[in-house]
């Protein structure tokens, strides 16, 4: 499976704060099915540049890496692709340079919006990093804000738009919301899914947790329909 969502690079955010943590998140995904993972580090536009980040990101994956090589104990671990969770800002769509934030080679970028009712302009300028940036926007976690603001309808607005959807593992889990994520998966109102990992206390690798519960459900044959889905993304370019 892809996890499209984790906080596994070490000292980037609030997710991992070691390259112990984050081999051990990697063991984690990996014993979970895990076979690719994208990490999506906040990226907060109001804080820092998208360049320092970038180098940041780099000099995260240097860390991790050379941990990995001294640490590994033959376990395969899964394939690292960088990205971020973007958080929305005004003027997103015009901003050339977040474009290295895309998720790895897929042409997507995963764009976290505020916690707020969705309003229409930033839906609109969200969709016009299509054109724009030549990017295909992501919606992160939808699922949360479904939950936070109280409107399921929000799968459905995003269905109207040219903005694909992340959902997290959680969603599937969680005795509330389960019976609507099996609902979603169903009706295929979400492309992506992913941990949203940040690290091994309390919020671990859990999406093959989400694909068993998945399974349990029948649902199976939604759930490879989607898993296919992202392997194609990741070798269409
Ligand atoms: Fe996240």
């Amino acid at each position: 499976m892809i996890d499209f969502h984790s906080h596994i690079l070490p000292g980037m955010d609030d997710g991992s704060s070691s390259p112990e943590e984050s081999l051990a998140m990697l063991e984690m995904s990996a014993e979970q099915g895990v076979d690719h993972i994208f990490a999506t580090s906040h990226f907060y536009a109001d804080e820092e540049d998208p360049s320092s980040f970038l180098r940041r990101r780099e000099q995260a994956v240097e860390e991790l890496n050379a941990y990995l090589q001294e640490k590994k104990r033959g376990s395969i671990l899964p394939q690292i692709h960088l990205g971020a969770e973007v958080y929305y800002f005004p003027g997103i769509s015009d901003c050339e340079e977040i474009i290295p934030l895309a998720l790895g080679d897929t042409g997507m970028i995963l764009v976290e919006p505020p916690v707020m009712p969705f309003s229409t302009s930033m839906l609109d300028e969200i969709e016009e990093i299509n054109e724009k940036l030549r990017l295909v926007p992501v919606m992160a976690h939808l699922d949360r804000y479904c939950r936070m603001l109280r409107d399921d309808s929000l799968f459905a607005r995003m269905a109207q738009r040219r903005i694909l959807v992340q959902v997290n593992a959680s969603f599937f889990l969680h005795q509330d919301s389960a019976p609507f994520a099996m609902e979603m998966l169903k009706r295929g109102m979400f492309q992506l899914i992913g941990s949203d990992c940040h690290n091994m206390t309390n919020r671990l690798p859990n999406i093959g947790l989400a694909a068993a519960k998945i399974r349990e459900n029948n649902l199976q044959k939604s759930l490879a329909f989607i898993s296919e889905n992202g392997y194609n993304v990741l070798t269409l370019r």
